[in-house]
């Protein structure tokens, strides 16, 4: 074994540590790996990955006893928080963070997840309407918002691809930051042995989305964002097209509160749907993850019979900067969440395996595991039709043909607020497909009737970045 270690850098500090926690194993593919290897082992923490395998750190189900229904400020239009919101977007106070970590792998693609097409007439990338937006901010406001974007080892260097060969959508390259989020081992769940991928590799798995908040401090960006005058950040995931990206009323009311987090709030559509669920407990406010959510919870109705514990997550967040920094200050106060996953593996006895049922535990962070720390905090609800439809699935439920479906629908709503009769079913659904280009309209009240009247719906139609009606050649 000494002659093994000594082929490769490794100290013997690292050795005993493995030892001592049961990861002997890996020591035994030192010989023909490299320094690579050695530098993983370096860097894994063989006692935080045993407490998690018996479960200790791991977050814990909520005390339900405690739980209740948290206050909400309901949707709909508020000229003050409108107009602080605007206030500080002139200013420059917000910048907004995308989590693109996850690939299309349940829509059948192996690239990020951001770089599949959603557009319902132009064909536009999640990724490219995420960017527009960003980009028509900026030339709303005067000031373009610093546009964040986690990635992770799966999608980091085919998202900066997209983006280059793209031209960053028009955004300058300077205030787009791409970052990358860290990496978690797999464990065997039945010996809590870390897996390998192949010999002289362990295998790894993104972090979680809440890994956001150790890579955003770590690697500097909270300390950039303050230096720059940022005081809040909005927070997104990348499989939302639908998402008000920066909506001012929403920064509105996190600031005139002085909230350190603030969340948008769907109404859960039944007891089923996939959503976490807001709650307060003890003064603080909780997300419980949809697969944590107790049925007596989940199912409870008011005396109106609306669901009591109706307040979904979309995933839309506001972070004050100086809470963030806080809390990823106390990183290691954000528990980790336990998944059980199918993995293919390497070892020294039998090879690569690839197993037929789950035998592997991934461990992740999830990024609203940081609301209870915030005091105080806010919800606020949007319209489900406005603000969410998230592509998660090749068919059916929340597939591209029901996000498509959404823009379409989103589109005739917006012309009709400006005044243009638009021919919709009784599902609102117009008779053929619609889209705003961003860069034309955030909102119904920046598009321009006058240019946009016609009596023709029949056809695919998009309002081109100019304002006005692009048809499809
Ligand atoms: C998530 C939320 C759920 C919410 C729903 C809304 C969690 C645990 N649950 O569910 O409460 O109601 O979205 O759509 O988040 N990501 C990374 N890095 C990672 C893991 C994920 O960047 O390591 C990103 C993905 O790219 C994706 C987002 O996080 O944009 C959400 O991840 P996903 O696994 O799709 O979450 P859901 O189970 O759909």
């Amino acid at each position: 074994m000494e002659t093994l270690i000594m082929s490769v850098p490794l100290s013997p500090q690292c050795a005993s540590r493995l030892t001592a926690h049961g990861q002997g194993h890996l020591l035994r593919c030192l010989a023909g790996a490299g320094p690579d290897y050695a530098e993983s082992l370096e860097s894994l923490d063989p006692a935080l990955l045993a407490s998690l395998f018996k479960g200790e750190g791991l977050a814990s189900p909520p005390d339900l006893t405690s739980l209740e229904p948290p206050p909400v400020v309901p949707a709909g239009a508020n000229a003050a928080a409108r107009a602080a919101g605007e206030r500080a977007l002139r200013a420059g106070q917000v910048a907004v963070v995308l989590v693109a970590g996850g690939q299309g792998t349940r829509l059948g693609s192996d690239q990020p997840k951001g770089c599949f097409p959603v557009g319902p007439v132009s064909g536009a990338t999640l990724y490219q309407i995420h960017a527009e937006k960003v980009l028509a901010l900026g030339r709303k406001h005067g000031k373009t918002p610093v546009f964040l974007i986690m990635t992770s080892s799966a999608t980091d260097a085919a998202t900066r691809d997209f983006f280059s060969e793209h031209g960053h959508f028009g955004l300058n390259p300077a205030d787009v930051w791409f970052f990358r989020q860290g990496e978690m081992p797999a464990v065997d769940r039945q010996t809590g042995r870390i897996l390998l991928e192949a010999p002289g590799k362990l295998f790894t798995a993104p972090d979680g989305h809440g890994g956001c908040l150790a890579a955003l401090s770590r690697q500097g960006w909270l300390d950039k964002l303050a230096a720059r005058g940022v005081s809040d950040l909005f927070y997104f995931q990348v499989d939302n097209p639908l998402v008000a990206i920066a909506d001012p009323v929403f920064i509105g009311h996190h600031i005139l509160k002085g909230s350190q987090a603030s969340s948008k709030v769907i109404l859960r559509r039944d007891p089923s749907e996939k959503l976490g669920v807001f709650a307060r407990s003890r003064g603080r406010c909780h997300i419980v993850e949809y697969s944590d959510l107790p049925a007596a919870m989940g199912t409870a109705t008011a005396a109106d019979g609306s669901l009591l514990f109706g307040a979904g997550n979309p995933a839309i967040h506001l972070f004050s900067v100086p809470f963030l920094t806080r809390a990823a200050a106390g990183d290691s106060l954000m528990p980790y969440h336990a998944a059980v996953k199918k993995v293919p593996f390497w070892m020294e006895e039998c090879g690569h395996v690839k197993p037929g049922t789950e035998n592997a535990l991934k461990f992740e962070k999830f990024m609203f595991d940081v609301l209870p720390h915030a005091d105080p905090w806010l919800l606020v609800e949007t319209p489900r039709e406005d603000e969410f439809a998230p592509l998660k699935n090749a068919q059916g439920a929340d597939s591209p043909q029901e996000v498509r479906a959404a823009l379409s629908r989103l589109a005739a709503r917006w012309l009709a607020a400006a005044g243009i009769r638009v021919p919709v079913d009784p599902a609102g659904h117009p008779t053929a497909p619609l889209e705003i280009s961003p860069l034309a309209a955030l909102e119904p009240n920046d598009l321009n009737p006058e240019r946009l009247r016609r009596t023709d719906w029949s056809i695919p139609l998009h309002v081109g970045p100019d304002g006005n009606w692009k048809e499809p050649r």
